[in-house]
């Protein structure tokens, strides 16, 4: 077997964000070797790194980072020395409808991985290669009205299940590193969109049903904020920030786009019409008001000067752009958006890994 220079964990890698953030890390450092470790729950789809697959610094692992004794034995096998921690429940309406499942993965789940961590690693371990980078939400700062922005010193007030179970482990992950000397990292981004997003979340949800001809849901009247930003430029700055970011330091993520969701839903009404719409009804036509979200945050906004002044990171899409091209992605890609509507993709996980899962 190769000798890697590092051995790095990624938690939730065959889900929407951490597949591009496996690819980035397979791709750009053979000199790693990366496990990507899964519970491939309805949002986990192994479809989304088929070209990953087989590459030589790349293993797959299933387990839930819930089992403790699973987590604690897959450390001692593999030898980490960092943890890039992406997998968790991210759909606030599901939180809403199920809260335990949010709080048993998002605050149980990172527990055992910072323990599994500071076992393998032993206390103070700031010096050196050892890092365990957290991924988190702006949501965690709660809701903003018409003005300012979230800096990484506003006040947590997290108002779903899914954003404080969020904050929940953002506390949890500092305490290690006051506490324990645990070298972390933390990042808070504002809400992605791009290829391979399961199409419960707004954009693909929306592109989903325009390709149908079905009812585009707005909850309320459409006027809550978000501060859009393409997957690539997160992951591109979680590539940063792991190399570069330095430990105990937290660090927002944001696009510097925001819209609000009635705008932007009729903004991909015209891109759809724009490439694809032959039945000569406007798609505008499909938007429906329906029941607004409780608690519905209005608006997210990340000032992200420290990451952009410190490090030089700063998106390389455009809104208008990356909303093109993912539009295009979900139309070209036709059997993802089926396979992952009918839950055909578990089927190609059986096929991979034959197991009856
Ligand atoms: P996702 O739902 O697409 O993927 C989550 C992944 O975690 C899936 O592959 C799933 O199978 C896996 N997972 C869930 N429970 C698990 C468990 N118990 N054990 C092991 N694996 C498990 O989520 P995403 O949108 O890619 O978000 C990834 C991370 O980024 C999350 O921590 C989320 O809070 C954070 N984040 C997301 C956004 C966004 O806009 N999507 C923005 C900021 C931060
Ligand atoms: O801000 C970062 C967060 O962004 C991430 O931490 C979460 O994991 C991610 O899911 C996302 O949360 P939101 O709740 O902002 O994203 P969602 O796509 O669910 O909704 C975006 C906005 O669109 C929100 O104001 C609710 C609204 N919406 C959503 C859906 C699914 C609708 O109007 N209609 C819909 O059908």
């Amino acid at each position: 077997m190769a000798d890697f220079e590092r051995k790095i964990l990624i938690t939730g890698g065959a889900g929407f964000i951490g597949s591009h953030v496996v690819r980035i890390f397979v791709d750009q450092y053979p000199q790693y070797q990366i496990v990507n470790l899964d519970k491939l729950t309805y949002a986990g789809n192994l479809e989304n790194l088929k070209d990953v697959e087989g590459k030589p610094n790349y293993t797959f692992v299933k387990a839930d980072i819930t089992d403790e004794e699973q987590i604690e034995a897959i450390f001692n096998d593999y030898k980490f020395d960092s943890v890039v921690h992406l997998a968790a429940e991210s759909h606030v309406d599901r939180s809403i409808h199920s809260p335990k499942e949010f709080i048993m993965t998002n605050i149980v789940g990172t527990v055992n991985l910072l323990n599994s961590a500071r076992a393998s690693w032993g206390d103070g371990a700031t010096e050196g290669k050892n890092l365990f980078y957290h991924i988190s939400t702006d949501e965690v700062y709660g809701s903003l009205g018409a003005e300012g922005l979230f800096t990484e010193t506003t006040p947590y007030d997290p108002h779903s299940p899914y954003s404080a179970s969020k904050a929940s482990s953002d506390h949890i992950v500092r305490a290690y590193f006051h506490t324990y000397g645990l070298p972390i990292i933390i990042s808070n981004c504002s809400n992605n969109y791009g290829p391979n997003q399961f199409p419960e979340k707004l954009i693909p949800l929306m592109v989903h049903n325009l390709k149908q001809r079905k009812a585009l849901p707005v909850y309320g009247k459409g006027e809550n904020v978000r501060d859009w930003l393409y997957v690539g430029d997160h992951a591109a700055a979680i590539d940063l920030l792991f190399h570069k970011g330095t430990v105990g330091e937290t660090y927002n993520i944001g696009g510097s786009e925001e819209r609000n969701n009635l705008e932007l839903v009729k903004q991909l009404c015209r891109i759809y019409d724009e490439l694809q719409n032959d039945d000569g009804l406007k798609s505008e036509e499909l938007i429906e008001f329906v029941q607004d979200r409780p608690g519905h945050d209005f608006r997210y906004a990340i000032d992200s000067s420290k990451i952009q002044n410190e490090l030089g990171w700063k998106p390389a899409h455009t809104f208008e752009q990356g909303m093109k091209s993912t539009v295009k992605w979900y139309l070209e890609n036709e059997e993802w958006l089926n396979n992952v509507t009918s839950g055909e993709y578990k089927k190609y996980y059986e096929l991979q890994y034959n197991t009856g899962n």
